[in-house]
């Protein structure tokens, strides 16, 4: 939080107060949050269609807050919130929400399913607002380039670009922040950060978490859009864009938008993957197929696993792979980005054994990293072996949610996805969609507790790329 912004109020107004996200992330983020950064002063206010009188809000907000301890903090916002119960998509009922805001700083948080906040989008554009006014989004940001060009459009029609803050929690990620510093700021990693000696990169988010109950959103994003579309493409961006001169919102947010641009799948049929779960077991855990899970349309074909090879059409990438790839219902968790090295030009006679080129690893969760080198081995100083340099990453006092809120709240939009960045997102990734849907594709399968199908690469290994 900058030093001028503490004490004072920003007032968060909740769209879609009454759901899901709010009570299981965004208050206990706020939560967490208020509990880090003592200054900061925040006025919750919630509103939704369902009539909900003040005492039931109060107990929600509380319930949320008492989920992180979040001790005189709670007490300070559950004195003055309140609850405006309107409809978000209508004029009239924002109206009546943002009277109850003032002329403050105010953040309206669209925690709405997107087809209703493209609506509320709209009606936004025909009430006045205050002048600092911050407007966030919650991610699938529309569902294809065009939906997200057009909200784009209606957004523009409200607030300046920099108050729109579109939310991806993994640019709070801190080892994606921590990529800054090890790539900018060590003379080692930069002169090879390139085609010249990165034979492939890959960005693996493969998790235990299975469905969760989430088939509403999921079944109809499925792990292409919700991992790969809306967090991936972001990371890969920093792991691949060139040395922004500051880190500030205009400079970094550039350099992103410069890499996702020249970004392309090329013949998506060869190039990408898909399979779900079916029935296993995770730990003690059993797991249904992802179609017997409650509310999943088999009809719908989503998969739980995806993987695309994405290409960056510039200097400093042409023909390298950036493999992107991110499953449900492992056995194992693997969420990491791995540099894979090119082999030494010659190595010099007489030096025996393996030569498996070198790697670095970036684990996003714990955050670390492995710097995996080729030296002289234990024993017969002529016969090579290998040395795992390892190191840890500092943390933040922050989850990466809880870092995205502090930097929204700030309005300062550096974490935020810029609009053209999210239209470029939907772009990279019509091609695949169009090939799956045309099953050009195949749907496969792997158990629950597997690390995917078998006939796939070993996904984020040190060393070479299997294949
Ligand atoms: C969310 C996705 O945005 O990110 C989830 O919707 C996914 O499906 C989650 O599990 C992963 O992030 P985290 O922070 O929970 O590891």
């Amino acid at each position: 939080m900058s030093q001028s912004d503490a004490q004072t109020t920003t007032t968060l107004l909740i769209l879609g107060a009454s759901g899901d996200l709010t009570s299981r992330l965004l208050l206990p983020g706020l939560a967490t949050l208020l509990t880090v950064e003592t200054d900061r002063r925040v006025r919750v206010l919630g509103s939704d269609l369902p009539d909900m009188d003040e005492d039931a809000w109060r107990d929600r907000v509380r319930e949320a807050f008492t989920k992180v301890d979040a001790g005189a903090e709670a007490e300070r916002v559950l004195g003055d919130t309140a609850y405006i119960a309107a409809d978000a998509t209508d004029a009239d009922g924002l109206q009546r929400a943002l009277d109850a805001a003032g002329d403050g700083p105010l953040v309206i948080y669209c925690a709405l399913p997107p087809q209703i906040t493209a609506k509320a989008c709209a009606a936004l554009a025909n009430v006045s607002l205050p002048e600092q006014t911050t407007l966030a989004l919650e991610k699938p940001f529309g569902y294809d380039a065009d939906s997200a060009r057009e909200l784009n459009r209606t957004l523009a029609r409200s607030v300046p670009e920099e108050r729109v803050f579109r939310i991806d929690h993994f640019l709070g990620l801190y080892t994606v922040l921590n990529l800054l510093g090890l790539r900018f700021t060590n003379r080692l990693f930069e002169p090879v950060w390139n085609r010249d000696s990165i034979e492939s990169v890959e960005i693996i988010y493969d998790e235990m978490v299975t469905l969760e109950g989430r088939a509403g959103y999921f079944d109809h994003a499925g792990a292409l859009r919700d991992m790969i579309q809306s967090h991936l493409l972001q990371v890969m961006a920093v792991v691949a864009m060139d040395p922004p001169a500051s880190v500030g919102e205009r400079d970094l947010r550039d350099a992103i938008g410069q890499v996702l641009r020249a970004a392309r799948i090329v013949d998506p049929a060869e190039h990408s993957r898909r399979a779900r779960y079916t029935a296993g077991s995770i730990g003690e855990r059993e797991v249904p197929d992802y179609t017997a899970e409650e509310g999943v349309d088999p009809d719908l074909g989503t998969e739980t696993l995806a993987e695309v090879q994405v290409d960056i059409a510039n200097h400093r990438w042409a023909g390298v792979p950036f493999i992107l790839r991110s499953g449900k219902a492992f056995g194992e968790i693997r969420k990491r980005v791995v540099i894979h090295f090119k082999p030494p030009a010659h190595i010099p006679d007489g030096l025996l054994g393996q030569d498996t080129p070198d790697s670095l690893t970036i684990d996003l969760r714990p955050d670390s990293f492995t710097l995996s080198l080729t030296t002289n081995g234990a024993g017969d100083a002529f016969t090579l072996g290998r040395t795992d340099l390892t190191g840890q990453l500092g943390g933040g006092q922050l989850e990466p949610y809880g870092e995205v809120l502090s930097s929204m709240l700030d309005a300062n939009p550096r974490l935020a996805v810029r609009g053209d960045a999210a239209e470029e997102c939907w772009r990279i990734l019509e091609p695949v969609q169009r090939a799956w849907d045309a099953d050009d594709v195949p749907l496969e399968e792997y158990p629950a507790g597997s690390q995917g199908p078998s006939s796939w690469p070993t996904a984020g290994a040190s060393g070479a790329r299997q294949s």
